[in-house]
């Protein structure tokens, strides 16, 4: 079990666009599937419901969130999570507020943001299989969040510029007092 360290803001894995996992013959290979398991325990370590590779400094294609993540932390002793492996977002509808939404990697910033209500998602788990599947709710904004991870967008690009310059200035702020 390998608990990763997972970046901040303005680390710049976070602020570029991820590339593809390579999967041969409908295979992932040993070391991606390591890695998934590590991203896996590295989020309910944390604690949160999804977690993206470009958190912990790897730019792949690939996101992790809690299988349970409509429930409390009771409801997943076994801490379930879910693997995808090159997802895209290939269908969406609705407008929901997903409040409070927060970030690992934004550390002391929440906002309501606004997200498709409901998405197809298209990708292949962490045996390499395809999948297919719609979410609403809670998962659609998990879904919506980590792909724009791999993406490099974080979610406070999607809040007012306002709210997203104030914070932006703080961290430099936080920055630069660090460095004295
Ligand atoms: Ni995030």
């Amino acid at each position: 079990m390998t608990i990763l360290k997972i970046l901040q803001y303005p680390e710049a894995s976070l602020l570029q666009p991820s590339g593809p996992v390579e999967i041969t013959d409908g295979k992932i290979d040993d070391k991606i599937r390591t890695l998934i398991k590590d991203m896996g325990e590295t989020m309910f370590q944390a604690p949160g419901v999804g977690l993206a590779a470009p958190q912990i400094g790897i730019n792949k294609r690939i996101i992790v969130y809690d299988a349970m993540a409509e429930g409390s932390e009771e409801e997943n002793p076994d801490k379930k999570f879910k693997a995808l492996v090159n997802p895209e977002i290939i269908k969406k509808s609705g407008s929901i507020v997903s409040e409070n939404e927060a970030c690992l990697s934004v550390p002391d910033f929440k906002s309501n943001v606004k997200r498709f209500e409901s998405v197809t998602v298209k990708g292949e788990n962490a045996e390499g299989e395809k999948l297919e599947f719609n979410v609403e709710g809670i998962f659609a904004i998990i879904m919506q969040h980590e792909i724009d991870h791999l993406d490099g967008i974080l979610f406070f690009e999607r809040v007012s510029s306002l709210k997203r310059r104030m914070y932006k200035k703080r961290i430099a702020k936080k920055l630069k007092e660090s460095e004295k």
